[in-house]
């Protein structure tokens, strides 16, 4: 989210919504930015839940659902194969900051779709490959062969490939850039996903875990930008979301009030400031 306030209007693409789970929090912290911005979101099975979720969200536009709504979309999902959805995005030239690539895990697919991103990247986009370090590192996942999808036409059929893998295809395509992108693990200790970033534009990363938290999703990634080769960088919007603790319940009253935590009733100190 650091990141991507430094944009004046953030454009997100994600592959591979299902249940939401990026989705939700995502569109939730872009709306805080105070800002115009765009998620877009690609499956080649839309759930139902997830448009519907966003719909329920005050604040965030989603003309599938708020078609009369006279304002800006926020969020767009396409059901189409993610490969036919990059192609047309690179003819209708539209660039996004941030590519989320989470959706047919297999070396064919993710190999393609690496190819594509690349002409839809801005100078300081970044794209995220997820399953770089778990099963389908090393394994060919195709989701045509998976339940519930049996007659699904949008999803690719197996393809035969001399590699296999989600590994294999981001490691190709970052050796075959000769040095223009750079990887990086994700966050945490054995992180699922792996950072793609271009090295002439990236100066420095930096993990910032925010005081009083554990969970290692809390933790934001600061990202410098060499700004003369990036004009779309604007430093002055950078806006930090840490998690800030705010003590719930009421607020303690002159008398010293009292609160309640698993059914004990507690007496404030007379002076609680808190
Ligand atoms: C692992 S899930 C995505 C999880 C999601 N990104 C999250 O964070 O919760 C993979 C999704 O990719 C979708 N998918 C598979 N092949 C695809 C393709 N070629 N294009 C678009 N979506 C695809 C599947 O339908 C599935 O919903």
């Amino acid at each position: 989210m650091q990141y991507l306030s430094y944009f004046k209007f953030p454009r997100v693409l994600e592959i591979g919504v299902d249940n939401g789970q990026t989705t939700l929090p995502l569109c939730h912290n872009m709306s805080l930015l105070d800002r115009q911005w765009l998620y877009e979101g690609v499956d080649i099975r839309m759930k139902a839940n997830v448009p519907a979720a966003i719909a329920s969200m005050a604040t965030i536009f989603c003309p599938a659902t708020e078609p009369n709504i006279p304002v800006h979309p926020n969020v767009i999902f396409y059901e189409i194969n993610s490969l036919n959805f990059l192609q047309d995005a690179i003819k209708n030239k539209i660039k996004y900051n941030l590519i989320l690539i989470d959706g047919d895990h297999n070396y064919f697919t993710v190999q393609k779709e690496l190819e594509l991103a690349e002409r839809i990247a801005l100078p300081s986009t970044l794209i995220v490959c997820d399953d770089y370090n778990t099963r389908w590192a090393n394994e060919d996942l195709y989701y045509a062969e998976s339940n519930g999808y049996e007659k699904n036409k949008l999803a690719t059929p197996r393809q035969k490939t001399s590699k296999v893998g989600v590994k294999a295809a981001v490691d190709e395509f970052v050796q075959n850039s000769n040095g223009k992108w750079g990887l990086t693990t994700g966050l945490g200790n054995e992180p699922d996903y792996c950072i793609l970033y271009q090295k002439e534009t990236v100066l420095d990363m930096n993990v910032h875990i925010p005081p009083d938290t554990s969970a290692v999703f809390m933790a934001s990634l600061e990202v410098y930008f060499d700004t003369n080769q990036c004009p779309e960088v604007n430093e002055n919007l950078l806006k930090h979301l840490d998690y800030k603790y705010e003590r719930p319940g009421p607020r303690p009253n002159k008398q010293g009030a009292k609160y309640i935590i698993g059914g004990d009733v507690r007496h404030e100190q007379e002076n609680y400031n808190g």
